[in-house]
């Protein structure tokens, strides 16, 4: 039987995470939204490319959540975007307010889906949707680090020339400022890019994936990426309908892992079937701990305020 994958939210996010899960022909897609029309029109455009991709994906749009009943997987998308200036944390309370009116209604027809967050700040709503949902932790899982990871692989390809398959990187931490990309553990052919650079290099590249989602919203100027970010939910999606138990870098709910306790995280993780099945615990040096102490320092922060 095909897969059913409910995406909430048709905005550009949503809406691209469609297009890739449809042409990859990974499952079969509902496109939920409160706004009248738009996925369901989206949806059926979606549905037209089809035979021309050679796909037998079925797209629906719906403002109703029955249509989304015993889905496989709930991608949240829903929520405000960041314009120039603004942080992900600035759409805090906003995004946790759609929150609240999303994951009851989701939860309530697909019990026992796995739920992949996207909305921002990212670690923040993927605590949020944990709580609020009773699911446990294997079943809520925050995209962040395949898209933090995707840019600094991105950017280290096009520094030295070389094909994006021969670059793999890994991202830790919070999907914010004081996110953590390890240049020690990405590699180009398997070589640490610290061998292919020098240290400065190595540096602005760090920095500019960092800085990859304000960089997007600047020049886009009336919302946020979703290119990226979709295709990164696609490849979580991927992972679980195909059960492919890929390590990838995501956010979720650490229980004593990395010496942190109770709280979202972008850590490696073994996605399959089950979701979550394996947090993987790498060694880090200090420097590299305490920047992703840092890193969840940020993010019980904002936790805290919204008391989840
Ligand atoms: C970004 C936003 C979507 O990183 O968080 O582009």
């Amino acid at each position: 039987m095909r897969k059913k994958v409910t995406i909430v939210g048709s905005g550009n996010v949503g809406a691209t995470a469609a297009h890739w899960i449809a042409a990859k022909e990974l499952a079969d897609v509902v496109l939920i939204d409160i706004i009248e029309g738009v996925p369901q029109g989206k949806g059926l455009d979606l549905l037209e490319a089809m035979p021309i991709e050679k796909r037998d994906s079925s797209i629906t749009g719906t403002n109703d959540y029955k249509d989304t009943a015993n889905s496989d997987i709930v991608v949240v998308t829903a929520g405000i975007p960041r314009k120039p200036g603004m942080s992900r944390d600035d759409l805090l309370n906003t995004n946790l307010g759609i929150m609240k009116a999303v994951i009851g209604e989701a939860v309530k027809y697909s019990p026992n889906c796995i739920l992949i967050i996207v909305s921002n700040p990212l670690d923040a709503m993927a605590q949020a949707a944990y709580k609020m949902s009773g699911f446990p932790r294997e079943r809520v899982i925050g995209m962040a680090g395949v898209l933090d990871s995707a840019r600094f692989r991105a950017f280290i390809a096009a520094e030295l020339k070389v094909s994006v398959e021969n670059v793999t990187a890994f991202v830790l931490g919070g999907h914010g400022d004081t996110m953590v990309p390890l240049p020690r553990y990405s590699t180009v052919a398997g070589i640490p890019i610290t061998e292919w650079m020098d240290k400065a290099t190595v540096d602005r590249l760090v920095q500019r994936t960092r800085d990859g989602g304000a960089e997007i919203v600047k020049y886009l100027k009336t919302g946020s990426a979703y290119y990226a970010p979709s295709a990164a939910v696609a490849e979580m999606v991927e992972a679980i309908v195909k059960d492919k138990k890929k390590i990838l870098p995501c956010a979720a709910y650490l229980q004593g892992e990395y010496g942190i306790n109770g709280l979202y995280v972008g850590v490696p993780v073994k996605l399959g079937a089950k979701g979550i099945e394996q947090i993987i615990e790498i060694k880090l040096t200090a420097e590299e701990k305490a920047g992703l102490d840092k890193s969840a320092a940020a993010v019980k922060e904002l936790v805290g305020v919204i008391g989840v």
